[in-house]
Formats: structure tokens, sequence, C-alpha cells
């Protein structure tokens, strides 16, 4: 691990600070590997094509489970999505009840109210059909019904005593991988500001991916979603934390996204390119378990919680950047993933060079996909804050190949502010 600061420290406070903040960054990846290495991490039956959702029902349904939770949204609920498993289990005779109170980022009141309505209804089975929010609102809403108790109580590492409610996913997305991770993520009521609880009792039994169910979604929110999918399994693979297992789902991931998010952005009713696009967002969610997240996940957070930024674009838009700066500290493993993705075909050019290719390759993809670079009401007084926070959420979660400094992040921030005005004036002239 070194520091890829592109600053040079001129005091001896500045560098004693960072000193200390490298000291405690490394201990703690140090401290992740060990808990990923002692602590089974269990991952969910995978159901996959055009009948999956049916047999993902027919697993509940020999448990003996009579009784079921729909977790969704209001969107999806209006537009029908849920339809297909709603008949499949009337023909089955099994009971359900819909709940479609989840918004984006949901707040713990939105679990309460569907902790709620699933205990008084006395289902024996939560099952989420949606995208990322869904998934992590039902984790929670199944751990709280298992564990007797409301979501505040579980957030932080391990505070489950008992298994959560069996929990099934249908995602709707090709993104989070949330289906996979042993991660959710609850916003407060009144500040948002988000929190996660950590479980290995929250990962669902299985998860359906069904491209039917994936097909209506509409192109931007693809190509959000996709690039979602592709940092997970590039900061998962430049984690000093990878291992063969991680390194694996990662590569996949990567690979499919390459080849099919154009195609899925493109036509959204290609049921292989969403069918693959699925499969690799959940190898991604199964990759970050282990080897978690980095510099881009950190920053983009950051423009979610300043800006509303959605996620996925948050990672689109930081993405590059950070490829940029890690070039140096990860050309060795971007370019083993290059030749082992199949980026390049029997390349004998240097590593820096392929690395180089590489990085040009996903700013290609970006471009192929119609990723706007605007971010709206972006203040320069709010950046000084913002690289405050993303720095302490790598040191605290992440085992990245090398450490930025705050002055790092914030020209990271500069630089996308600068794009994206350029962007809104471009736009503005066309229009
Ligand atoms: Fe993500």
């Amino acid at each position: 691990m070194t520091s890829i600061t592109t600053k040079k420290r001129t005091n001896f406070a500045d560098s004693l600070q960072y000193a200390g903040y490298l000291a405690v960054a490394k201990t703690r990846a140090k401290v992740l590997k060990v808990f990923t290495l002692v602590v089974p991490m269990p991952s969910p039956i995978l159901l996959v094509g055009k009948n999956a959702c049916n047999e993902l029902c027919d697993l509940f349904i020999k448990e003996g489970r009579t009784n079921v939770f729909i977790v969704t949204d209001a969107v999806l609920n209006k537009l029908g999505v849920p339809e297909k498993v709603n008949n499949y289990l009337e023909q089955n005779n099994i009971r359900y009840q819909i709940y479609d109170g989840i918004t984006p980022d949901p707040t713990s009141k939105v679990i309460e109210d569907g902790l709620r309505q699933s205990v008084n209804a006395g289902c024996d089975v939560v099952l989420a059909i949606g995208g990322g929010s869904v998934i992590d609102a039902a984790k929670m809403i199944a751990m709280c019904q298992g564990n007797n108790c409301q979501p505040k109580q579980l957030i932080g590492l391990f505070k489950a005593k008992k298994p959560c409610l069996p929990l099934y996913c249908i995602p709707t997305t090709a993104g989070t991988g949330s289906e996979a991770t042993i991660g959710a993520v609850v916003s407060d009521d009144e500040t948002h500001q988000k929190s996660i609880a950590i479980d290995t009792k929250m990962v669902p039994l299985a998860a359906a991916i069904d491209p039917t169910i994936m097909q209506g979604m509409p192109p931007h929110i693809t190509a959000d979603t996709g690039i979602d999918v592709l940092t997970h399994a590039l900061e998962a693979w430049m984690s000093v934390n990878a291992s063969a297992d991680t390194d694996g789902y990662a590569a996949s991931a990567v690979e499919t996204v390459m080849h099919y998010l154009p195609i899925a952005y493109k036509d959204g009713s290609d049921l292989k390119a969403r069918e693959e696009m699925g499969v690799a967002a959940h190898h991604g969610g199964l990759a970050l378990n282990k080897a978690g997240l980095g510099y881009v996940h950190a920053i983009a957070h950051q423009l979610g919680a300043y800006y509303g930024t959605p996620h996925g674009r948050a990672n689109a838009i930081v993405l590059p950047y950070v490829l940029e700066l890690n070039r140096k500290a990860s050309e060795k493993r971007l370019a083993i993933l290059a030749r082992k993705t199949g980026v390049v075909k029997d390349s004998q050019d240097s590593d820096a060079e392929i690395a180089d290719y590489f990085i040009a390759q996903v700013n290609t993809l970006l471009k192929t996909i119609g990723i706007s670079p605007i971010v709206r009401d972006m203040q320069a007084s709010d950046f000084d804050h913002m690289a405050k926070a993303a720095a302490k959420e790598v040191r605290d979660t992440y085992a990245v190949p090398a450490y930025m400094e705050g002055s790092d992040i914030k020209n990271i921030l500069i630089k996308i502010k600068t794009a994206s005005e350029k962007a809104s004036h471009d736009k503005l002239v066309s229009d």
C-alpha cells in the first residue's frame, strides 16, 4: 500500500497527521482481512432464467411457508412487476401481502411501517421484488421480525442474535448486488444520514435473476446501475484484501459488463444481455462482500448525500478520476485484469500501457452508454467536508491499494464540478 498524493506535504504537522491516518487505515484493512477469513460468508442459492421467479417461490413453498410478505416500491407495483409472482402464489394457494412503501434510500420509519404490517399479517417469509433500496429494506424487515427488534438496534456490526425471517430476493435492476451482500443501508428519518447494518444473518436464502423482470428498465437506469456493477468489481479487484475467490467473481463481472452493458443499454428487451448483467451484479456483490470497495464509492456517496446524485451515476462520474489517480499503484493488477477479461488479447505491451488501454476502454464504455457528467448545484464550499467524509469512509471501511490525502479528493471534486459546468453549458448551447 502506498500513498498517491499529488501534493508535497510542507509541514511536520501535516506529515504527522497523514502518517496517523495511514497507520489507522492499514490496521483496519488488516482487521477486515482477518474478518473475511474467519467469518463464514453465506451466499444465496442463485436461480437464473425466465422461470427463475417461480422456481424461487417453489423453494419456500416446499419449506412449508404459507404467508408471504412481498416488499417492493410503488412504481414497480403500479407497473405490475410483482404480478408474475402474485399469480404464481395464487395458483399455489399461498397467501401474500404486498408492502409497496419502500422509497429510495429507505429510512427507519419506512422499514418500521413494513415490519408492523408483516407482523400484523403473521407473515412467515419475506420476498423482496425491487432494486437495492427494496432489497436492503426487506433485509432489515426480515432481520427485525426474526429478532423482535427495531431497525436502529441492528445498525453496526453483527447486532442480531437470531436468524432473520426466511428471506428471498428478486432483483429488478442489475446493479447493487444487494441480494448477495451482508449489508443493508438505512437512512435517518430526519437527517437522512446513512447508517449500515452488517450481519451475515441477513444474506437471503435464494435469489432469482429473471431477465423478463428486468427488461422494462429504462436505458439511463440500465447504464447507471450497470456502472455500479463495474465499480463494485473493479474496486474489489484492486482491493488489497482481494483473494482468488473474489478475483474470480470480480473478473467475471468486469468481462460481462464490458461486453453486455452496451447491448442491454441499446436494447432493453435483449433477454440474454439482461440475464448476463443480472448475474454480473450478483457476482459483483459476492466480490465486494469480502474484498470491499474504495475511493469511487467513498466519493460517490458524498455526491449522493450532498446533491442527490443517483448512486450508479455518481460512481460513473467519479470512476475515471480515481482510476487515473490509482493507475500507478494498480497498473499491474489492471493489466492482469485486462488480459484475463479479454479486453486486450496477446498483447506484448508493458503493464503500464495495458492499464492505460483498459482505463481508456472504461471511458469509452461510459460514453457509449451516454453517462452525463452533470452534477447539479455543486458548491466548492462543500468540498472540504465532502473530502474529509470520503477519506474517513475509506479509512474505516475499505482496503484500498493506495491512499489519497484530503487535497487529492478535493481536486477530484473540483474537476467533477468543472466538467459538470462545461457539459451543462454545452447542453444549453445545443438545446
Ligand atoms: Fe455501489
